[in-house]
């Protein structure tokens, strides 16, 4: 009796459970989300540049007119292209190699303009004195700007942090780059130098007197070597695959990059976007092998996390999870891509360039290798000789110290104008 009660109260409200119901439930609910996902695209790709393209125009600013939807990407990646499909001449005008298509738009719309990014504006700002109050600006206004979706792939960490977690993190990690921290690194700096420096001694002696060297190269694995040392504690052979499976993401995020501010580009299953993925999945699973190895020495052995940048981290991630200095183990790996990333890369390309530099100006390396010898003789670089330097030291500011010790290394060569071999 109870059964025939309920089925007819089903009977008489419709039955929600039959299969016409469901797919019309179905359908309805699919409808809502592709309307709800067109009007989100309309806003974000016609709508609001539309507006922004209208507000700053009524300000005065020059610029490109915003083309649907790829903006200027695609004249961006044609130029880049363009500009280094062939080799580069020996000159300090490297803007028109680096970034031809920002050199076009100030060229024709001036020093303040905009130009966009698929959907999104940037504005150009090529004007010293604006630049200074930008970067020097303490409103908050002015945040990073980062592609959340897309830094993961690569790296988050400090370089991509606002406001709180931004300073936290400083906070933990600053102990890590201490003056007298820095002292203590010196002789890894030195170990790993005179490695490069016999490495190359003894290719030269293998030859005719004159040898042709990939600086490149052996620079990125001199730079991993020092970080993998000093900030990991690590080999650079345990490192290794971390900076190789890094460089190619870099490579494939700028090819990438034409693209990438294209709404929900990131999921579609292109070929370059799995392998990024992959990539990244790689790096962190080698990262996480890094940090497990640290943790059971420091449980097993009873050793100290030790007080290099990764002891650091992971000192602040065994605290309470209520403290405000503590780092989860995500957080940890994205510092870790971060410092192995910007610890290599940045280093390595400022020591190719500067020895291209001193090559194209012999005279420089006379005089600098003059005072390296007359400072420090046939001793290794110390820190307190360091200060003593006024030739070598011209970009002093502007090196890390490793890559400066390192640098000074190099000085005491010679190194030949390219083009030229002659000499290495
Ligand atoms: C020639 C060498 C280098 C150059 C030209 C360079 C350049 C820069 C620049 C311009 C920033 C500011 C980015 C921003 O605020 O958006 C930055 C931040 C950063 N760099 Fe470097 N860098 C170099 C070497 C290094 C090295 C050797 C390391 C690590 C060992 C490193 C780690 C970092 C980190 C962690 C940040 C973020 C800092 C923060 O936001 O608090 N960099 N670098």
């Amino acid at each position: 009796m109870e059964v025939d009660v309920a089925a007819t109260t089903l009977g008489v409200g419709g039955d929600v459970s039959s299969p016409s119901s469901l797919s019309l439930l179905c359908g309805l609910s699919a409808l809502l989300v592709l309307l709800w996902a067109v009007s989100r695209a309309a806003e974000t790709c016609w709508l609001r540049p539309r507006r922004l393209s209208r507000a700053l125009r009524a300000q005065g600013l020059g610029g490109t007119a915003y083309r649907f939807p790829a903006g200027d990407l695609a004249d961006n990646g044609r130029l880049n292209e363009e500009a280094r499909s062939k080799p580069m001449p020996p000159c300090h005008d490297i803007v028109p190699r680096v970034a031809p298509h920002l050199l076009n738009i100030v060229k024709e719309h001036g020093n303040v303009c905009i130009t966009w990014f698929g959907p999104v504006l940037r504005m150009v700002i090529a004007e010293p004195k604006l630049v200074r109050e930008i970067l020097s600006d303490k409103s908050g206004h002015f945040e990073k700007f980062t592609n959340k979706r897309l830094g993961k792939l690569i790296a988050l960490g400090l370089a991509s942090y606002d406001g709180e977690k931004w300073a936290m993190h400083r906070r933990i990690l600053n102990p890590a780059f201490h003056l007298e921290k820095l002292k203590s690194m010196l002789p890894a700096f030195s170990t790993c130098c005179t490695e490069l420096i016999s490495s190359w001694e003894s290719k030269l002696a293998g030859s005719d007197g004159s040898h042709e060297i990939d600086i490149w190269e052996d620079f990125q694995n001199l730079t991993g070597d020092v970080i993998s040392r000093t900030s990991f504690g690590s080999s650079f052979m345990e490192g290794r695959r971390i900076f190789q499976l890094q460089a190619e993401q870099a490579e494939r995020i700028i090819k990438a990059f034409q693209y990438m501010y294209i709404p929900g580009y990131l999921f579609f299953p292109t070929e370059n976007n799995k392998r990024m993925k992959q990539i990244n999945r790689e790096i962190e699973g080698l990262l996480r092998g890094i940090i497990e190895k640290r943790e059971r020495a420091m449980e097993n052995d009873g050793l100290s996390s030790g007080n290099d940048l990764l002891g650091l981290m992971l000192q602040s991630n065994k605290e309470s999870g209520t403290s405000r200095m503590r780092m989860s183990t995500e957080d940890v790996i994205e510092e870790c891509k971060l410092f192995y990333f910007a610890g290599m890369e940045t280093t390595s390309v400022l020591l190719t360039w500067t020895l291209v530099v001193l090559g194209m100006h012999p005279e420089w390396q006379d005089r600098a290798r003059e005072e390296v010898l007359s400072v420090f003789g046939k001793d290794k670089p110390n820190f307190d000789g360091l200060g003593r330097l006024k030739t070598a030291s011209i970009s002093h500011t502007l090196l890390s110290s490793f890559a400066y010790n390192s640098l000074l290394t190099m000085i005491r060569l010679q190194f030949p104008c390219p083009g030229d071999h002659d000499t290495v």
